[in-house]
């Protein structure tokens, strides 16, 4: 695993990066006749970079080859204000035009149980697989201020580990159930992009990119075990500890 770090002067440029990379990837992937396989996260940080994908890129990405997939998803329907899908609907899906059949939600109103079965299964039937789990080209992760990524917190470290894809888990404080990727899934990633942004997330990241001591209990600190390539794009407010 190489990681490389790097620091820009705001969110905006951070993000920028982050839509340099897919423009990259996935012009590289059409010239091989390959769709672009890229799960996105939710929470505040992505906002950006899908406002700027759908106003400066929508042209310039070839999206009928790119296909969407989730980290997580809170259980909640998609048009509620916590939905992951939502926001990324209201800041990217509805404002550029991708194919609607090559976007993969996690129906979040639906079974919590049953839909980590589907979506367990769709990733299987749709992606490559590798040592059992499905590779994503991209995964674009967050990190929370207690230094969770995806919607594995540190109360719950274990389902990093967990033997299955997709799972269900428990936000900590408001008890919200989400389905979210776990690590072996993450880590079988050709490459995971970080955003980060925040001076919240400056103490916890420091903490995971300069591999102290006993910050392996922050489930971030899991792109360690990855098998791809692994880049942090951070505003210089989240870098200011490095
Ligand atoms: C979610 C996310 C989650 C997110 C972090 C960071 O559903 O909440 O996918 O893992 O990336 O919580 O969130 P912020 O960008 O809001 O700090």
């Amino acid at each position: 695993m190489h990681h490389k770090t790097h620091i820009f002067d705001d969110c905006i440029q951070a993000s920028r990066a982050v839509a340099e990379v897919i423009l990259e990837k996935s012009n590289s992937k059409s010239k091989e006749g390959k769709f672009l396989n890229i799960a996105l996260s939710g929470g505040s940080t992505p906002k950006q970079l899908f406002l700027l994908l759908a106003d400066e890129y929508e042209n310039l990405i070839s999206w009928e080859t790119i296909n969407l997939y989730w980290v997580d998803e809170r259980c909640v329907p998609p048009n509620d204000k916590e939905s992951n899908f939502g926001m990324t609907y209201d800041t990217l899906l509805n404002r550029a035009f991708i194919p609607t059949e090559n976007i993969f939600r996690i129906k979040g109103e639906d079974v919590p149980k049953n839909e980590v079965e589907r979506y367990k299964n769709l990733l299987l039937e749709n992606l490559p697989v590798k040592n059992c789990f499905p590779v994503f080209d991209i995964i674009l992760l967050g990190m929370g201020d207690d230094g969770h990524t995806a919607s594995i917190f540190p109360n719950n470290i274990e389902l990093l580990n967990s033997e299955f894809s997709v799972v269900q888990a428990i936000h900590p404080i408001s008890g919200q159930k989400r389905i979210t990727l776990t690590g072996k899934t993450i880590c079988n990633a050709e490459q995971i992009v970080f955003l980060i942004c925040g001076k919240s997330k400056a103490s916890i990241l420091k903490q995971i990119i300069n591999n102290e001591l006993n910050s392996q209990q922050f489930p971030a600190a899991i792109f360690r075990n990855s098998q791809g390539i692994v880049d942090f794009f951070i505003d210089k407010e989240a870098g200011s500890l490095l």
